[in-house]
């Protein structure tokens, strides 16, 4: 660490690891590749300072300059800086891909989910409108929203997930797809409505949440609307503050270290497959109501769902931003 005109600055990797995720590189590849220890490549897991020279070996085989692999980050500032808890999905996908399954997340023929969307489009005259959707997984929603007639664009932080919905709506020519991290990152323009079928709950930090409603809200037109389908919720959630992924572990009593394992369909047949445990944080109905006002949301609805198998425990919340 530094201290510069009295502010403590950290390295950090993070541009590291998302360039790795894009090129597909794993870090046992990196390690060999550029043949440094174990415990070099851990130091940098912690953002402690490693020598020029292994920099500079990584630059060479990732074909890129300094800048695109580090930076400098007020200490502060330093769990942000971090590899986000929130990009473990990417290696969900990746799993399940490789496994064989096409589709992970919700698919587009699930007739709850069609259903719901084609009232609120019809509901609140979305037809021909943009609309964003937060969280996008696969494109699914990306489907159904381009068949009901919307100007449709997606986001996601997961590369896999992004490649996935640009191919899956290559046929629907309004549609778009980007990668962004929206808890870090604003879309350019404004939007008729938001919609975002269970990616709120994957934040699990108040700061982190708290960001993303604000870029959310920043980004739609006055009255517009949003959707968060199938959010997880519990009358017995956590209704404390939550300020650190860290914190968020002891909590919620897991290390977020040990694999489940779900079922893949391959061909038709069902294998078991081991996938990476992702964080995902319930609410109580006072609690999203707490987080959708204090963001400046009106809520016209809090609707809770039967149990099902893609979130046991669940409610859609419908709101808008006040005119
Ligand atoms: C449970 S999946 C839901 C995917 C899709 N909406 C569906 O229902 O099939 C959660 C999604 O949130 C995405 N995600 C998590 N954190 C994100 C972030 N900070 N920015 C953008 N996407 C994020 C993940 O990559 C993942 O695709």
């Amino acid at each position: 660490m530094q201290e510069i005109n009295g502010i403590q600055m950290r390295i950090s990797y993070n541009k590291l690891w998302k360039l790795m995720i894009d090129k597909n590189i794993k870090k046992g590849q990196l390690q060999a590749a550029i043949g440094v220890s174990k415990g070099t490549m851990a130091k940098m897991g912690k953002n402690e300072n490693v020598s020029l020279s292994v920099l500079l070996s990584i630059c060479e085989y990732l074909n890129c300059d300094f800048g695109d692999i580090i930076e400098a980050i007020p200490e502060d500032k330093c769990e942000v800086s971090q590899t986000p808890y929130y990009l473990s999905y990417e290696n969900r996908y990746q799993k399940v891909y490789a496994a064989g399954a096409t589709c992970w997340g919700h698919s587009p023929d699930d007739e709850i989910l069609i259903k719901a969307l084609s009232k609120w489009v019809a509901d609140n005259n979305l037809q021909g409108k943009p609309i964003i959707e937060y969280a996008c997984g696969e494109g699914s929603c990306g489907i159904i929203l381009s068949k009901l007639g919307c100007i449709y664009h997606g986001v996601d932080i997961a590369p896999t997930a992004v490649e996935k919905s640009k191919s899956v709506l290559n046929d629907f020519s309004y549609a778009t797809v980007s990668q962004l991290d929206m808890v870090n990152e604003k879309v350019a323009g404004e939007y008729d409505a938001a919609l975002d079928v269970m990616g709120y709950h994957m934040l699990v930090t108040d700061a982190d949440r708290q960001k993303y409603l604000k870029n959310v809200y920043d980004s739609l037109k006055l009255g517009a609307h949003m959707l968060f389908f199938r959010e997880s919720y519990r009358t017995d959630a956590y209704d404390g503050v939550v300020n650190s992924f860290a914190e968020w572990k002891i909590i919620s009593g897991s290390d977020y270290e040990t694999p489940e394992k779900r079922s893949v369909t391959n061909n038709g047949h069902n294998i078991e497959v081991l996938i990476p445990l992702v964080p995902a944080r319930a609410r109580t109905k006072d609690g999203y109501i707490r987080e959708m006002t204090a963001a400046g949301f009106v809520i016209d609805d809090i609707v809770e769902m039967d149990i099902n198998m893609q979130c046991p425990y669940s409610a859609s919340i419908y709101v808008h931003k006040a005119v």
